[in-house]
């Protein structure tokens, strides 16, 4: 059983991309093989970063909260709709508090829009975000378009496509997971 967190990073009132997040928590733990932690960032309130946690005088408690859920994770599975052509500024905030919580940790990189391309440019940009904080993103990463039609507000999947990519990704992503957990046990990195 892997330890495995999801991180859903948008805060938006009516936010759709949680859905996204509800699919792979779905699928994930139907597997039988995570223990699945769900973050919303939303239920944190974690004000703009100005130092990191390791820094803070005053650590705030959300940031120490979600420090700890990170810490002991296997994996960890960011969830972001898109913004702009990018990932949502709340998520980016929240990755900025940590740094040893992310370090050599499998990443799921999972985006959302309403449009058809599921946030193709938010989800490049989260590959480079990943190797900023010293991590290894899975290479397969599930986009989500039209988030409205393709997955219900629990984040059942509508179509067989839709429910084939996720399922494709979670596997693939518990593949890296247990590669990298065995390789740790192995030789520990500290
Ligand atoms: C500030 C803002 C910027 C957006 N920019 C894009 C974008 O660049 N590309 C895109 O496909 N959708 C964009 N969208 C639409 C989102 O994909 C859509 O809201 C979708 O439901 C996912 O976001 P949500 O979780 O906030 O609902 C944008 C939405 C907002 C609120």
């Amino acid at each position: 059983m892997y330890n495995i967190t999801i991180l859903y990073g948008a805060v938006r009132n009516g936010r759709l991309s949680i859905r996204a997040a509800r699919a792979v928590e779905r699928s994930l733990q139907a597997t039988g093989k995570a223990q699945v932690t769900f973050i919303d960032i939303k239920d944190y309130n974690l004000p703009v970063m100005e130092d990191r946690l390791k820094d803070m005088k005053e650590p705030h408690p959300g940031a120490e909260a979600i420090s700890k859920t990170l810490w002991h994770a296997d994996g960890i599975v960011l969830v972001t709709p898109e913004y702009n052509n990018s990932y949502s500024g709340a998520l980016k905030n929240a990755v900025d508090y940590f740094t040893k919580e992310w370090y050599r940790k499998p990443i799921g990189i999972v985006t959302a829009s309403d449009g058809v391309q599921g946030g193709l440019n938010a989800s490049n940009l989260m590959q480079l975000l990943v190797l900023a904080i010293d991590a290894y993103a899975s290479p397969n990463k599930l986009l989500v378009p039209e988030v409205h039609k393709n997955l219900d507000e629990h984040g059942v999947p509508q179509t067989e496509k839709m429910k084939g990519a996720i399922e494709s990704f979670v596997k693939d992503y518990l593949w890296l997971v247990e590669a990298i957990t065995k390789q740790k046990k192995s030789n520990p990195l500290f």
